[in-house]
């Protein structure tokens, strides 16, 4: 990500996201916590997960992002996958899905990770305040209730 000069970093073409900053910190504290990507998911320098961009030109109100994150625990007790995530228009407003982390291999069954509130941003980016869906919390093994800010949704 950082193919740049001084401070100056290029930005990485996809899905940006940080999950949730005390959940990556919580890891990092964990003496086997770990994170693993694949699909041409992209872990920047501050943990932040790039997902590349997928074309979906028949369905115009999903944005398609690829890749696979998986982030680790506790002797594998702890198990998160965030596969896939798609930007998805509803009549009340845009959510964030990813693959039910039960379906795989079938990848087809989703789930409603996030709520997503649209902000200014720049001509190069969209960025949407994120909160937790029901079906989010679950992954998260209901630490998080529904609700719970998440990191900023950055699309470049
Ligand atoms: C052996 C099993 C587990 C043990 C002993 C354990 C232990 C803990 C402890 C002690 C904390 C509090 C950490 C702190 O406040 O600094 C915590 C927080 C948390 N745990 Fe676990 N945990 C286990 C399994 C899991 C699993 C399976 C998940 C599923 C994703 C999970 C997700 C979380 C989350 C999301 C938090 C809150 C992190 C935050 O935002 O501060 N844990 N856990």
């Amino acid at each position: 990500m950082t193919a740049g000069v001084g401070p100056f970093v290029v930005p990485q073409v996809g899905l940006t996201w940080g999950i949730k900053r005390s959940f990556i910190r919580y890891i990092a504290t964990l003496p086997d916590g770990r994170h693993s990507m694949s699909d041409g998911a992209y872990l920047g320098e501050t943990s932040y997960f790039t997902f590349p961009p997928v074309p979906s030109p028949d369905v115009p109100q999903v944005m398609r992002f690829g890749g696979v994150v998986r982030i680790g625990g506790h002797g594998g007790m702890l198990d998160l996958l965030i596969a896939e995530p798609w930007v998805e228009m509803t009549e009340s407003g845009p959510i964030l899905t990813v693959v039910d982390p039960t379906g795989p291999p079938d990848r087809t069954r989703r789930i409603t990770l996030a709520e997503l509130h649209p902000q200014d941003s720049g001509l190069a980016e969209r960025q949407y305040t994120a909160t937790l869906a029901d079906a989010g919390s679950a992954i998260f093994d209901h630490h998080y209730p529904a609700g719970t800010e998440l990191d900023t949704v950055v699309i470049q």
